[in-house]
């Protein structure tokens, strides 16, 4: 055949790889859709090509459309300055609330900075703290792990939103305890941009073993999550709650006791699911709430008198990484170091499951643990101000570090005339020859000390290349500044993203 000798090899090669990229490209345009064409090639490797492929683009429905441009909008919608700024504490009980007298002590002395709100499904509550009075809402029947829990929360965010004052919005149950002072769980809430929503990914039956395929297509198996319901949430996005009513619904109808023959539970799904899907970064994804699950039993464990002292209130206080721990036969366990605005920091504010009879131990045990382990806030306008400032090695010796004074030296919390050093004086050695006479100059500490003291200390915090510049950046411009007119802005260490490791037990 002399027409085909023509064509030399060369262009044999040409033609046969221009096809298989025309194929390729076929391919990738229009993946297949459906499974005759898996049928063509075996199964799995069918889904090997479709794992390279990409993700198919689904045409979202009005309500889904709807959904998603108001959620993006209320994302962006930066927060507004409020002058007074409170957390709102929501309290979920059947009725009375066993440790009351322990918050009157965590409360007292900062009214104005907080708002409580009660959801007492059962019995009408007896008070015992006046903080308490009058506080509770209109409530309704709550089912453990039905919708009406979901409902019962949403009910107390909704409450607790119609105070514009309110920033921040912790869920508690009636057998929750403070586990730092008041202004301890204040910074640590109101200075970080995230909500402190539980969600981990648990591929066993009790995590997306829950899954019904009837919540396609809105919410994909993929975007499952699980985690526990006791939720501290900033305003931006208990709003998106208040807002949402096609994912709320998907949930109410399709994760519940007795669907498809599993038991699913909404309050254990629904915000972990839905801000996964829409502000994934804009949760820690660990609950501030310390329960201990070690016992693997059907409820945690509750804490007896037996159990209460100094040690574990201590030891609670001060764990720093979260543990997850998947429900399937491999039972893998992440541990994940809790990072506080980029900085590992103790991970719980309160713990939960503890029985009435601890509570005269607890109001015992409060003012002693809230003394040494926690930094207090400076007492306002004090005389002992410019000491509370600028004890870097004080405050990292003194076991648990406080979240807010090492992230942020800012004027939002020290008065500006704190941030003035150069009023203090420094002990001064006498020298082997004497002063010289009528020498009475008393030398001060420099008026950049405490940017030099920011600095030192992020050299400790992590990365020094990422966590240097920022108080650098802001000790240099305090040096070239006039006396007076020094710096007062907080420096903010870049977000570093959290190192994390997998333990595999058996
Ligand atoms: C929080 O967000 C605001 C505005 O988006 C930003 O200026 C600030 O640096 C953030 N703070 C932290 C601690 O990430
Ligand atoms: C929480 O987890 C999601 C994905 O699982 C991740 O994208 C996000 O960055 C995490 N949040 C934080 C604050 O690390």
């Amino acid at each position: 055949m002399p027409k085909r000798s023509q064509l030399k090899k060369p262009t044999w090669i040409i033609i046969l790889v221009s096809l298989v990229c025309v194929f390729l490209v076929f391919g990738y345009v229009y993946p297949p859709r459906d499974s005759v064409a898996c049928h063509v090639f075996s199964s799995s490797s069918c889904k090997k090509i479709s794992s390279w492929l990409p993700p198919l683009e689904r045409e979202l429905s009005d309500e889904e459309i709807a959904s998603r441009v108001v959620i993006k909008n209320l994302l962006k919608t930066p927060s507004t300055k409020i002058k007074n700024p409170k957390i709102a504490f929501m309290f979920l009980s059947p009725g009375s609330l066993a440790f009351e007298r322990l918050w009157d002590k965590f409360f007292k002395g900062h009214e104005g900075r907080f708002s409580i709100h009660i959801h007492a499904s059962r019995v009408k509550p007896v008070h015992s703290s006046r903080y308490f009075q009058n506080r509770e809402i209109r409530s309704d029947k709550v089912d453990w792990g039905k919708i009406s829990m979901v409902d019962a929360e949403k009910r107390l965010l909704a409450h607790a939103l119609k105070d514009p004052d309110n920033q921040h919005f912790v869920l508690l149950s009636d057998s929750c305890v403070p586990l730092h002072d008041f202004d301890y769980v204040y910074n640590y809430l109101m200075y970080t941009n995230v909500s402190f929503i539980d969600s981990f990914e648990d591929p066993g039956p009790h995590g997306s073993g829950r899954y019904s395929d009837h919540m396609l297509p809105e919410v994909e198996k993929k975007f499952f999550r699980k985690g526990s319901q006791w939720f501290t949430m900033k305003r931006q996005h208990a709003i998106i709650i208040m807002a949402d009513s096609l994912y709320y619904t998907k949930f109410r109808d399709y994760c519940r006791p007795g669907i498809d023959g599993r038991n699913c539970y909404a309050d254990e799904h629904y915000f972990p699911t839905f801000f996964h899907m829409f502000d994934p970064s804009g949760i820690a994804n660990w609950s501030v709430t310390h329960v201990d699950w070690s016992e693997r039993k059907w409820h945690p464990k509750s804490y007896g008198l037996k159990d209460v002292s100094y040690q574990l209130i201590k030891k609670l206080s001060s764990i720093t990484e979260s543990v997850h721990e998947t429900s399937n036969k491999k039972r893998i366990t992440t541990i994940t170091p809790c990072m506080w605005n980029g900085m590992n920091r103790p991970c719980y504010l309160f713990a939960r499951k503890f029985l009435p009879e601890t509570l005269d131990t607890m109001i015992d045990l409060f003012s002693n643990y809230m003394k040494s382990t926690v930094d207090r806030s400076p007492p306002a306008g004090g005389s002992e101000a410019p000491a509370a400032i600028g004890s870097t090695y004080r405050r990292l010796s003194a076991g648990i570090p406080s979240p807010f004074k090492i992230s942020k030296t800012s004027t939002d919390y020290i008065s500006p005339q704190r941030r003035r050093m150069s009023e203090r004086e420094v002990p001064r050695r006498e020298s082997p020859w004497g002063r010289p006479e009528g020498d009475t100059r008393q030398p001060k500490a420099h008026r950049c000390n405490d940017r030099v003291e920011d600095v030192v200390q992020a050299c400790f915090e992590g990365n020094p290349f990422k966590t240097v510049p920022g108080p650098f950046k802001l000790f240099w411009q305090c040096m070239q500044s006039k006396p007076g007119e020094e710096p007062t802005e907080p420096f903010y260490y870049l977000q570093l993203a959290p190192p994390s490791r997998d333990v595999k037990l058996e």
